[in-house]
């Protein structure tokens, strides 16, 4: 039976690292058939994805939808279960953040912020719940951040957005609890990814790779399905990048 996953931001960094862990697992494990949904803004980056998903055996569709707009919301929700009635796994992923100090915090950098963060976040989730809830089995991931539970001197509406992010897990705790669904909080450190821009060669050191956050979270979903990791806090060695 084929696993119908999506991933958000599937085309970059982190998104892009769990895509292809699926695929490799689907290889790897005669059990695992996964179907892989993988959408981002950014249609080539999905073709690029997709083909790397591709070669190891996986089949893909790519959809590309903006989150931070709710037309794009409804139409990649209603397109998964219209074409194929039901999910089993949504990795929400998908996240900016914006990094300056609070005084140079703009409205725009928080509408930003808030409406992929937290609002896409939201109506997606609330979209494709039923029909997890309706067959009493799925597993969402919420890709947060240690940011969720710690703050960073500039990372005020990015930390905002995540502790956000994190009351919307917790919510969804108990409505999976009632129906077997099962909700995994991931909270990486510093992990080098385009989010960050140019990072010198000093920082990449110290820093986590996308696959690094990726493997866990492929082992969370092949766990038996009477077990729910509920959390992942994963961190460079060295701690957090940054206590400023
Ligand atoms: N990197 C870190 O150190 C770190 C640490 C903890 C948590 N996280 C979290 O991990 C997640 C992934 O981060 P990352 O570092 O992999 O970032 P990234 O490299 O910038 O990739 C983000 C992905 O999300 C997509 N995306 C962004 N805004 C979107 C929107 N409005 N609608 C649809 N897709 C959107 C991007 O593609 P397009 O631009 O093409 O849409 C891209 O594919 C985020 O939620 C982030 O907060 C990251």
């Amino acid at each position: 039976m084929k696993h119908i996953v999506l991933i958000t931001g599937a085309g970059k960094g982190i998104g892009r690292a769990i895509a292809l862990a699926f695929a490799k697992a689907g290889k790897d494990n005669p059990d695992f058939d996964p179907l892989l949904i993988l959408s981002s803004r950014t249609q080539a980056d999905l073709d690029s994805i997709s083909l790397e998903c591709r070669a190891e055996g996986a089949l893909t569709d790519t959809v590309p939808a903006d989150l931070a707009c709710m037309g794009d919301v409804r139409r990649l929700s209603c397109h998964i279960l219209e074409r194929y009635g039901t999910i089993d796994c949504l990795v929400n992923n998908a996240g900016v953040g914006r990094f300056k100090p609070f005084a140079e915090m703009n409205e725009d950098d928080f509408d930003y912020t808030m409406a992929t963060n937290l609002k896409g976040t939201f109506f997606l989730t609330q979209a494709l719940f039923p029909a997890m809830e309706l067959k009493r089995s799925g597993h969402i991931f919420f890709i947060t951040s240690v940011a969720a539970e710690k703050a960073f001197k500039h990372s005020s509406i990015y930390c905002m957005s995540k502790f956000g992010q994190k009351g919307l897990v917790e919510t969804m705790r108990l409505y999976g609890r009632e129906c077997n669904v099962r909700i995994t909080d991931v909270m990486p450190g510093a992990v080098h990814t385009p989010m960050w821009g140019d990072v010198d060669e000093e920082f990449q050191s110290f820093m986590m790779k996308p696959e690094d956050i990726a493997a866990p979270v492929v082992q969370a979903y092949l766990q038996p399905s009477r077990t729910t990791v509920e959390e992942i806090v994963i961190r460079p060695t060295g701690g957090d990048l940054q206590d400023s």
